[in-house]
């Protein structure tokens, strides 16, 4: 694919070539010409290429490659085991290309490797902690300020992974960042303002990360929104609103996240990576005047099976997680606009005189008896970036209330 020379695409790049070449997990920060280097900067020559030129991307990572060679592994593991490490790229004529805080995470699990490597070895047959596969990744995380995306943030901070926290609401998701960074040991939690409908500020948001962390490991794509409605009755305005978020949105980001990892990927061509949206049990059956959303979710699937069948080449897992009701969470339980509300006042559920009797109506169609919570979400994003031999498909949490056929 044509790119262009720029600290913007070099990073990505230079992240998978470090966590392929040393074994190692790291953030790559772009670095202003004024900041100074806390040691040594590591260089790297690349011949016969202008700061800012039109280049194909695999000629830029080859070059990348061709420059990281004669440096040691052994070496650059041990120069970010000491800490903060810059990093300056040249061309022959000395002119700057990019130049990058390299902020280290931790040493790869040699897991990792060998799960790509030789996926049948008997090492792999007891999957031990499975949180532990996020430890040290980068996560993106849409609609991250509240709800299920807020659990799902929380849940991997708390399992060592650096998040970024994607919404549109950009104050709600600064304070969520740093009470999480707080609450889970002063993990790294970044904020980033994303409206996904919107896809100059969905390239915004992806641009932030790769000068801010370089590359990525796991993308949610989880903003969504509900209007219910009747067909008989529903606005066309509402029901474009709807996919605008859940549909396109999914697109935008998809295509902003797979342009990312798929530059990460020219570095490191034996690291996995994932793109998991959550969708909804919605997305799996009818849902009665709430067509909008059903299809806009529908139709997410069909997305998550088209990319997962393209970007598999470039190791990028695409799947869709289908969470039943989250009562707890603000869409349903909010005392002015949620759910329960809503489906009280208009007499949605037939003799419901509270809240409680509304809640009940529901609970009772799930076969085990409850909502679906965060934890439950979580299990099954740790078992998709675990589960590097599946792709495509769309994961039923729901306490059996939905079921593949
Ligand atoms: N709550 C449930 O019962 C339930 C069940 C199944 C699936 N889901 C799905 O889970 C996801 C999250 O739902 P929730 O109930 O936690 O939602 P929520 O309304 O509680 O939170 C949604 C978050 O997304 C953000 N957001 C909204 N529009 C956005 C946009 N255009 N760009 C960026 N951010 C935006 C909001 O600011 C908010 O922080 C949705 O995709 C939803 O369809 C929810």
């Amino acid at each position: 694919m044509n790119t262009t020379a720029i600290p913007e695409t070099i990073a990505p790049i230079v992240r998978g070539l470090i966590l392929s070449e040393a074994s190692f997990s790291c953030m790559v920060k772009a670095r202003s010409g004024s900041e100074s280097c806390p040691k040594e900067s590591l260089r790297l020559i690349l011949k016969g290429i202008a700061p800012g030129a039109p280049i194909d991307d695999t000629t830029l990572a080859a070059a990348l490659r061709g420059a990281l060679k004669p440096h040691d592994a052994q070496a650059i593991r041990s120069q970010l085991r000491s800490g903060d490490t810059c990093l300056d790229i040249e061309n022959e004529r000395g002119e700057t290309l990019a130049g990058f805080h390299l902020i280290p995470l931790e040493p790869l699990d040699r897991r990792y490797k060998v799960a790509a490597q030789s996926p049948g070895d008997p090492s792999l047959l007891s999957s031990t902690a499975r949180a532990q596969v996020v430890r040290a990744k980068i996560a993106f995380v849409t609609g991250g300020a509240q709800g299920f995306g807020a659990e799902i943030a929380r849940g991997l901070a708390h399992s060592g992974a650096v998040v970024w926290i994607a919404d549109i609401n950009l104050p709600a998701a600064q304070a969520f960042a740093k009470e999480l960074s707080a609450e889970a040991n002063g993990a790294i939690v970044y904020a980033v303002d994303i409206n996904v409908s919107d896809e100059a500020s969905v390239a915004r948001a992806f641009a932030t990360v790769a000068q801010t962390s370089g590359g990525l490991d796991l993308v949610v794509s989880n903003a969504g929104i509900l209007k219910a409605g009747s067909v008989l009755e529903q606005p066309a305005k509402d029901f474009r609103l709807v996919n605008d978020v859940n549909y396109l949105g999914f697109f935008n980001v998809a295509q902003h996240a797979a342009r990312l990892l798929r530059l990460q990927w020219l570095g490191a061509p034996d690291w996995h990576t994932d793109i998991i949206q959550i969708n909804s049990k919605s997305g799996l059956e009818g849902s009665n005047k709430n067509g909008a959303y059903a299809g806009s979710k529908f139709g997410s699937i069909g997305l998550v099976q088209s990319f997962a069948l393209e970007l598999v080449e470039y190791h990028i897992k695409v799947n869709a997680i289908c969470p039943g009701n989250f009562f707890e969470g603000p869409l349903w339980s909010d005392p002015q606009r949620g759910l329960f509300v809503q489906y009280l006042n208009s007499g949605k559920v037939p003799g419901a005189k509270t809240i409680e009797d509304v809640r009940a109506y529901y609970e009772a169609k799930v076969p085990m008896r409850r909502g679906c919570y965060g934890p439950d979400v979580l299990k099954a994003i740790y078992y998709l970036v675990e589960q590097v031999y599946e792709t495509g498909q769309a994961l039923p949490v729901t306490g059996g209330q939905v079921m593949l056929s």
